[in-house]
């Protein structure tokens, strides 16, 4: 690796070690959440340090690029690239994620089951430089698209591996399926650590 590429990747870098230092300081999700969404919308503030190799749509569906995954698996960061009307299906993530707009107008529709239905109880659109945040104890389950016209990106952060858990889609009756969503091949810019 040379040292433009180190030097264009410093505030991924400085991100992930942020990470790390709120996920050792404390033990409770709610505190780890409340200190990376700060970290991550000064990583959105930033230009420039995303390379285009992990900014490409893809055709068919959204591409997830990953970014960094920690060496135990504890921490994902992962560049979502959407079409103009792509979309994923409902689904959920069994760990805690925080989400935020890089580039475009990210839509989020946060779903319940009612009596064997999926039901949107919240719509949110999402534009540049704003988080939010997932998990099983704060709702877990939504679908999320690019309602913009030009290419969307967002960076997305998992409390785990995310390409690697087994995790859920759902019919719209509510029946879940199991799928692991894996990455595009592409290299993580970050090495593990
Ligand atoms: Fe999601």
């Amino acid at each position: 690796m040379n040292s433009t590429t180190n030097d264009s990747v410093e505030p991924l870098r400085a991100f992930v070690a942020q990470c790390h230092q709120a996920m050792a300081e404390h033990a409770d999700e709610a505190a780890q959440l409340a200190a990376i969404k700060p970290a991550l919308k000064t990583l959105l503030a930033q230009p420039d340090w995303l390379p285009a190799s992990h900014m490409k749509p893809r055709d068919d569906r959204y591409a997830q690029y990953p970014l960094y995954v920690a060496a135990d698996n504890s921490l994902s960061v992962v560049s979502f690239v959407w079409k103009s009307g792509q979309w994923t299906p409902i689904h959920d993530h069994t760990v805690w994620g925080i989400i935020g707009v890089y580039k475009g107008v990210e839509r989020t529709e946060v779903y319940e089951e009612r009596d064997g239905a999926m039901v949107c109880t919240r719509t949110i659109d999402g534009q540049p430089g704003e988080v939010g945040a997932v998990s099983p104890s704060i709702g877990d389950v939504h679908k999320v698209g690019n309602v913009s016209d030009d290419t969307a990106i967002s960076i997305h952060v998992y409390g785990g591996n995310i390409g690697l858990i087994e995790r859920h889609v759902f019919e719209q009756d509510g029946t879940p399926k199991s799928f692991v969503s894996g990455y595009e091949p592409a290299p993580v810019l970050v090495p593990a650590a």
